[in-house]
C-alpha cells in the first residue's frame, strides 16, 4: 500500500517527513509568538503585543504554504501537534531575545532540508524553498532590530514605553523577499 502511494508523489519519503517536521517548526513559532504576544498584553507592551500578534498569522500563513506544497505534490501533509509552548519570560528584553533565537533556528533546518534536497536532487523543493530562505532574511532582520532597540534607547525611565512605541514601526527596506 505505501509503495502504490509514493507512486503518487515525486516527493521522497525523507523530504515529505523533513517538509512535515517544517510544518511543525511553523505551527510551534506561530503559538510561541501568540503567547508571546500575551506576555506583552498582560504586561502593558501593547505595541509590541500587536506586533507579535501579526508575527503569529505570519508562521501560520508559513505553515499553511508548506502544507499545501506537500499535499499539491500527492504528498501526505501531517496536520502537526503543537507541545511545550513557552508562556512566560524573565523580562520584556528577553521575549525579543527568544524571538531572534527562534527565527536563527528556523533559518537553518531551512537550510537543512535545502541540503537535504540536492543530496536527493529534489530541485523542485529547493525551488519552493527559496521563498522561505528570503523570507528568513527579512524575519531575522526585524527581530534583531527590536533588540537593538533595547539598547539604543536602553531600559530605564520611559525606555521600555518608547521601545514598545517603536516596536511596530520597525520595517525591512531590503529586496529580498520582492
Ligand atoms: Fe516561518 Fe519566521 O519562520
Amino acid at each position: 500500500m505505501k509503495d502504490i502511494l509514493r507512486l503518487r508523489t515525486s516527493l521522497s519519503e525523507e523530504i515529505e517527513s523533513a517538509l512535515n517536521e517544517q510544518i511543525k517548526r511553523e505551527a510551534h513559532a506561530s503559538a510561541t509568538y501568540l503567547a508571546m504576544a500575551s506576555w506583552c498584553d498582560r504586561h502593558g507592551f501593547e505595541g509590541s503585543a500587536g506586533y507579535f500578534y501579526e508575527q503569529a498569522e505570519e508562521e501560520r500563513r508559513h505553515m499553511l504554504k508548506i502544507f499545501k506544497y506537500v499535499s499539491d505534490l500527492g504528498g501526505n501533509a501531517v496536520s502537526p501537534e503543537v507541545a511545550n509552548v513557552q508562556q512566560e519570560w524573565d523580562n520584556f528584553r528577553s521575549v525579543f531575545e527568544q524571538a531572534l533565537e527562534n527565527e536563527i533556528a528556523v533559518t537553518q533546518a531551512i537550510n537543512r532540508i535545502v541540503g537535504k534536497c540536492h543530496q536527493v536532487q529534489d530541485f523542485t523543493t529547493v525551488t519552493f524553498l527559496q521563498w522561505f530562505l528570503n523570507e528568513q532574511i527579512e524575519e531575522e532582520f526585524v527581530a534583531r532590530r527590536a533588540l537593538e532597540l533595547f539598547d539604543v534607547i536602553g531600559e530605564e525611565g520611559v525606555g521600555t514605553f518608547t521601545i514598545d512605541k517603536q516596536i511596530p514601526k520597525i520595517k525591512y527596506e531590503g529586496d529580498a523577499t520582492e
